[in-house]
């Protein structure tokens, strides 16, 4: 395991994310319904940062398409995206977030 420090508690609102770069991966961690979730920034369908999509619920859709993915699982929701997006663990501990990337 590869934890990393990448936020710390308070930083994001709910609905809000934040591009993070751990080990060099280009990732997105995002405070959606009180959680914190993980995932690729690029989406899955034409490699598109998600960054510029908004967050719905436990979703982020992305803003070229329209696909959402699922922020736990990856998996797109709907139609044109077909891949899931890979996510990451993620832990408050101590007033910090952490990003496991190993
Ligand atoms: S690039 Fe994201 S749905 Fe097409």
């Amino acid at each position: 395991m590869t934890w990393t420090v990448v936020a710390v508690e308070g930083e994001l609102g709910v609905g809000q994310m934040k591009r993070i770069a751990p080990a060099g991966k280009p990732l997105l961690l995002v405070n959606a319904e009180g959680g914190y979730f993980c995932v690729d920034e690029m989406c899955s369908h034409e490699d598109y940062s998600l960054w510029f999509g908004c967050v719905k619920g436990r979703s982020i859709k992305c803003s070229l398409h329209g696909s959402y993915f699922d922020l736990a699982s990856g998996k797109p929701l709907n139609e044109p995206a077909d891949c899931p997006l890979t996510t990451y663990p993620t832990k408050l501990e101590a007033g910090d977030i952490w990003v496991d990337v190993s």
